[in-house]
Parts: C-alpha cells; structure tokens; sequence
C-alpha cells in the first residue's frame, strides 16, 4: 500500500500526538457532559475509536452512514441518510466526529438534520480540513489538522475502498486514478 503513495503528509506519530491533544480539550470541554460522539461511517471510524479513547471522561458512541454521490474523488451535494441513530439526541450534547472536511456539503446536511431533534449542543470535530474546497459554508469547532488540497488516504480514509488501515495519512500517486 506504502508503494501507492506519492508522499505521506501525516505521520503515525503526529497522528497518535495530536490525537491525544485532541483528546484531552474535548474531555476538558465536555467534563461533566457526558457527550454523546457521533462516527460518521466509514471514514471516520479509526480516528472515532482512537479519539473516544483520548477523552477521560463517560461519553456515549452512536454511527450514522451517509452517502453522496458524485465521481470518486468528488463529493456531488447530493447526500442521502443510509443508516441513522436510534436514539433520540434530545437534549444531548452532541459532538460529531468526522475524517474530512472538503466540500463541506455533508456536514452542512448533516448539522440541518441534526439540528432538528433539538440536541442541548451541536459540534463538529474534524480529523483533517480542506478548508480551500469549501463551497457549503461549515466550520468545524475543532480541527486535528488543516491540510493543502490533496487526495488524501489513510487513518480511515478511502480511495475505492481501500487504504483506510493505513496507519498514517499519504497522497495518492496520481497513476492510481487513472488505472
Ligand atoms: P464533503 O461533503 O465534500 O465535505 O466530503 C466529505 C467526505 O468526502 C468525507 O467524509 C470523505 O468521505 C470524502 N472525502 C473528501 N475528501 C477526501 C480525501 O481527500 N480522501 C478521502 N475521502 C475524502
Ligand atoms: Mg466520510
């Protein structure tokens, strides 16, 4: 999988440290809260059991599956629910835990949807952001690291399925695409 790789823009390492910097604000920000964290499958699954893991404090896990479609490497604004919560989030402190933030039309789908159910708090935390893709205006309140416009695999991400356990986040060899 290394092989495929062009560079690796974020190391084993600097995931695992900032991961558990990460970690320790959100438990400083939710003490006492008992947040309930929200995976976004499948991207976000690695970055969710490591990132709970990070946080001190009682919290619950809930996953939802959205998907959009659109060419492989481009996300079209048309996104569909595929597996919602249960649960109600009534009244909950929500924090949803997301890989990437390219186009943002996901998360802003998403965070409308949520809204609805009138939780006591909304946030996002995103692994990574592409903020120069941006077209649907969402800020994430909390961000691992901001990254330049690449295709990005690893650490839960994707490229038709594959690479997500890649223990680190790499840009992909353009050849690969166009296989
Ligand atoms: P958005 O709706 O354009 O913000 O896209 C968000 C979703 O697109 C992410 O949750 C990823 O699943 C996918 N995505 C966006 N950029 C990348 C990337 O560089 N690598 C892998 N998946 C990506
Ligand atoms: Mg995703």
């Amino acid at each position: 999988m290394l092989n495929d790789l062009e560079q690796i823009l974020i190391t084993e390492e600097q995931l695992k440290d900032r991961v558990a910097e990460l970690g320790k604000t959100l438990a400083e920000d939710y003490k006492g809260k008992e947040p309930l964290l929200l995976c976004i499958l499948k991207g976000s699954s690695v970055f969710f059991a490591d990132i709970a893991r990070a946080m001190n404090i009682p919290l619950e896990m809930d996953f939802i599956a959205v998907s959009s479609y659109g060419a492989q490497t481009m996300s079209s604004g048309k996104i569909k629910m595929k597996k919602d919560i249960e649960q109600s989030i009534y009244g909950k402190d929500v924090l949803i835990i997301e890989d990437i933030i390219d186009t943002g039309y996901t998360l802003t789908y998403l965070k409308q949807l949520l809204l609805e159910r009138n939780p006591a708090s909304l946030k996002i935390c995103t692994l990574l952001n592409k903020e120069a893709r941006r077209v649907a205006p969402i800020k994430p309140d909390y961000v691992g690291f901001e990254i330049d416009d690449y295709f990005v695999v690893g650490y839960g991400l994707d490229y038709n399925e594959k690479y997500r356990n890649l223990p680190l986040i790499g840009v992909l060899k353009q050849e690969i695409y166009s296989e």
